[in-house]
């Protein structure tokens, strides 16, 4: 009989990593006894909660009601008015902070800074004021009003920090494009959101080479005619062509534009942003965010996760997403600006000039909180620790990773090599919809097993469940759902209400459901399994894909591997396993090869259980990932049934890699 608690037998990694004593002394939690009275009594008395936290913020008018709650439909501060740019910006300097620096930026190298080296900026709370008011009122100059979608498809520059505070500051919603999405996406999004401005930049630096925005927006702007207006930022001096009228150049309007802008005060409720994100068919779904809930979670948040100290002059927090991600909106500029620290934002990728671009970073800037994604910290692994030993990494006290699982190899190599084995990791779950975290340690207080994103936020009320919304038993893997509403929520999919109540509202009743599988252990900790529908069944089974996938990364000769599902005539399904290898590719079809499949085979089995040897494996040197990062399974699953490609393959980076993943 196939047993149902299989996820059981599971648990790879079972070390135990406490908070440092002096660190937690001296935290914002500083103990697991107190983080659960804290919990408790956020989940007892929500509205008593959250408005505590409120109350450290800046309102126009203070709320009526906390939270008016009509499933699926969340309304928070009900009756207040805010700002989040006033929030993010002049609370600072009305503090009389506003010479304390807010943006660290560092452009790639290109020879123009100081020596040829680097191009670093420092943008203090005071000057930030200046160029935000000035840019909202070059917006305003354009027609820009409140409610008015405006699309912004710029590089990592300081000016799209500028861009996206100046929106907030007149209530203008700002939909950001990631720079690395094509023509395709720009129209796409511009004609969904209705946008008739669009904000740009020639072109932005990406290792040694301009990737041409202006360009793509240009093509983009040939298969819609809504946008009236493009204002392009000169970065690259790549010597664009402008369309008369149509085009505009940022210094030259930002130059005529008046320094004074007041922030105006926005209803608590009022949307903030759009932001898209791809779901599970279909077109992207535009999450929409409002002002006064989503300030209070990412404020909440970024405090309690890495544990920022306002106080502390050297605090620098450096996250290595794109302000294209919800990431980078909620945690380079949201929840950061408002705790009154200063953000790091860096241009141009992790390996250019050199594999230690990183290290080399936090070596000069003495960098403090450091946030990045498993598949960087990966990456960093397989090109070698010489790379990081050169640096000295002693200014770092907390290490951070998101967006999807970190295999146990991946998460000790961070805490030993990058942490020194002092930092504590904080492994965050949450998504572009829940707009802040939901599921992370508290580097203080927790107790970390590696692999797992551990206890609900402050707050939050998680919880692991049957499909008729029953809590699952201890090690049983179930549906990871939240069954209250939380600030930070998402109020909806613009212009999708259907979409919106199916998707996340349908699956488990009277509960938001994140499409994530998950399960509890033992000791309160949560592990997610793997999105929904990347479970496989095999022969009456439940296997998490990203089970496989860690059990498979704990081999030395892997250094990366995706699983996915594909028909198979006995199990039902069967397990198929793309893996990256650790050096060398071995010849297709060589007796090397086939060695290592039959080793890696026999390795699930010994980690997992034999149910987990995969049927298939292919070696190959890359797999097929959206420009986002994320592994397309869809692609590997046709692969792995021997089917013509019938996935839109346009995203992929990398277009060669689908062969060599059908030879592998
Ligand atoms: C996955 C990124 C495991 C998960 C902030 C979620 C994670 C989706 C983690 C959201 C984590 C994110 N551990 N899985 N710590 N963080 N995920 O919207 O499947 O780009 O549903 O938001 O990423 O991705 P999104």
């Amino acid at each position: 009989m196939p047993d149902p608690n299989a996820t059981e037998s599971m648990l790879t990694e079972t070390r135990r990593f406490a908070p440092p004593a002096d660190f937690a002394a001296r935290a914002h939690v500083k103990s697991m006894a107190q983080y659960e009275t804290l919990h408790a009594r956020s989940i007892a008395e929500p509205e008593a909660f959250w408005s505590e936290v409120a109350s450290e913020l800046h309102w126009f008018k203070p709320w009526d009601t906390v939270l008016e709650w009509n499933l699926p439909d969340a309304k928070w501060f009900v009756g207040a008015q805010t700002n989040l740019c006033y929030n993010c910006i002049d609370r600072q300097v009305d503090a009389g902070l506003g010479d304390k620096v807010a943006i660290v930026w560092e452009g790639e190298a290109v020879g123009d800074g100081p020596g040829g080296g680097p191009e670093v900026l420092k943008l203090t709370y005071h000057d930030l004021l200046g160029r935000v008011s000035r840019f909202a009122n070059v917006l305003k100059a354009r027609g820009v009003k409140k409610g008015d979608v405006v699309t912004l498809y710029m590089g990592m520059v300081p000016e799209l920090a500028v861009a996206m505070l100046a929106c907030a500051r007149i209530g203008a919603v700002h939909s950001v494009i990631f720079g690395g999405f094509s023509a395709q996406a720009i129209c796409d999004r511009v004609e969904d959101g209705k946008s008739k401005l669009l904000i740009t930049c020639d072109g932005s630096w990406r290792r040694g080479k301009v990737v041409p925005l202006k360009a793509n927006v240009d093509q983009a702007l040939t298969m819609t005619d809504r946008v009236k207006d493009v204002i392009v930022f000169n970065r690259c001096n790549a010597g664009v062509p402008m369309i008369d009228g149509r085009d505009h150049d940022w210094q030259t309007l930002v130059d005529a534009a008046p320094a004074d802008c007041p922030a105006e005060p926005m209803d608590a409720e009022d949307l903030l942003f759009i932001l898209y994100t791809s779901g599970s068919t279909g077109k992207p779904k535009g999450i929409m965010h409002t002002t006064g809930g989503y300030m209070v979670h990412t404020y909440l948040t970024a405090k309690l996760t890495f544990d920022l100290k306002a106080d502390d002059p050297d605090e620098l927090y450096w996250c290595t997403a794109d302000c294209g991600w919800i990431t980078g909106h909620s945690y380079i500029l949201y929840g950061l600006l408002p705790n009154r620290c200063a953000t790091l934002m860096f241009e141009g990728g992790p390996n250019h000039p050199a594999p230690d671009r990183f290290w080399d970073i936090i070596e000069r800037h003495k960098v403090t909180k450091f946030y990045t994604a498993p598949t960087a910290i990966r990456a960093f692994m397989k090109w070698g620790d010489e790379h990081v030993e050169k640096h000295d990494l002693s200014s770092l006290k907390v290490l951070g990773t998101v967006g999807e699982p970190i295999n146990p190899e991946a998460w000790v190599w961070y805490h030993e090599k990058i942490g020194g084995g002092r930092c504590p990791i904080v492994d965050t779950w949450w998504q572009t919809e829940t707009g802040g975290h939901m599921l992370t340690p508290l580097p203080g207080a927790t107790t970390t097993t590696p692999g797992s994103c551990c206890r609900p936020m402050l707050g939050i009320d998680m919880a692991v469940v049957n499909s008729d919304g029953q809590e699952v038993p201890n090690n049983t893997g179930g549906i990871l759902v939240c069954r209250k509403p939380w600030p930070g929520m998402l109020r909806g999919i613009y212009g999708d209400r259907g979409r919106f109540v199916e998707t996340y509202w349908s699956k488990v009743p009277g509960m938001y459901c994140p499409a994530d599988g998950a399960r509890i252990d033992p000791d309160g900790n949560f592990w997610i399994t793997g999105r929904i529908d990347d479970v496989i069944v095999v022969a009456g089974h439940n296997l998490g894909t990203m089970e496989v996938e860690s059990a498979l990364v704990s081999h030395r000769a892997v250094a990366e591997a995706a699983v996915v599902g594909f028909p198979h005539e006995v199990k039902g399904t069967g397990v198929a396993a793309f893996v990256i290898t650790q050096g060398e590719l071995p010849e297709p079809g060589s007796d090397a090869a086939e060695q290592l499949k039959k080793q890696l085979i026999a390795h699930c089995g010994q980690e997992l259980g034999p149910i987990a040897k995969p049927d298939q494996v292919r070696l190959t040197t890359a797999l097929p990932k959206t420009r986002s990062g994320k592994i397309m399974r869809r692609l590997l699953r046709d692969i792995a049934a021997g089917h013509e490609i019938t996935s839109d393959v346009s995203t992929l980076e990398d277009k060669g890699i689908v062969e060599t993943l059908q030879r592998g």
